[in-house]
Order: structure tokens, then sequence, then C-alpha cells
């Protein structure tokens, strides 16, 4: 079901109520099973994103080195919460539980995009760019 749902979400930026009904009636699976691993897994989204999207690591390594207070800001620059979509479109942010870049946390991840060390300068940054 994962390659279905990732080639649907890469054609159509989600995976909406028909998508499930059609997998679930092709699997022969029930409704409830598919909209449980789409909602298991925190990449498949129900709702269309912004232009860009950033995300945010908030597991441990990258809570010990400060990611909670980056967080803070970057929902203050960005005028959205985690989870959130801007609404002129421009952004979406959401939270990740680890990038792989644990040895330069906090980490984030800007339409797939690595950045490691994020400090309060590079959130002026990417809050900047966002807005491009
Ligand atoms: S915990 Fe943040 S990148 Fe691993």
């Amino acid at each position: 079901m994962l390659p279905i749902l990732h080639a649907l979400q890469g054609r159509f930026g989600l995976i909406g109520e028909e998508a499930v009904r059609l997998i679930s009636a092709e699997l022969n699976l029930s409704r409830a099973e598919v909209y449980g691993v789409v909602s298991f897994y925190h990449d498949f989204r129900k709702e269309p994103h912004g232009r860009h999207v950033l995300k945010v690591c908030r597991a441990e390594a990258c809570q010990s080195m400060g990611s909670d207070a980056i967080a803070d800001s970057l929902e203050r620059a960005l005028g959205i919460k985690f989870g959130e979509t801007s609404a002129d479109g421009q952004v979406t942010l959401e939270a990740v539980y680890c990038l792989g870049l644990c040895a330069v946390a906090p980490s984030a991840m800007l339409d797939g995009r690595l950045i490691g060390r994020l400090s309060e300068a590079k959130v002026a940054l990417l809050a900047e760019e966002i807005r491009l």
C-alpha cells in the first residue's frame, strides 16, 4: 500500500477521500484500514500544503540543542503554528522526529533541502527566503 500512497501523493499532492475509497476497493481493505496507514505516517497529507514546506526536527537530540526555542521563533516569524499553512499558501510548517542530522542539531528541512545548526540568525534568513 505504501508505494501506492506515495505515488498518489506525488501526483496529486495529498491523499484525499476519493483516493482512500479507491485503494480500499482495489486492495480489498476497509476504508478504516487504509485511513489508519495514511494517518500513521506524518508524511502523508490529507490537505494541500503550501508552496514551501518547512520541517523542523522536534526529537531529543535537537531538543537538547535548543530546538524548542528555535521552533517558537519560527512560529512567530512565519505567523503560523506547527501543522498549519499560511493564509497566503506560501508555507506549511511541520514537525518531524529526526532527520538524521543529530550531529549538527538543531535541524530542519526546507523543500527537501537539509539545514543543520539552525539558529536564530538562520530563522530570519529562512523566513525571508520563504517570503520570496
Ligand atoms: S534528533 Fe533532530 S536530526 Fe536527529
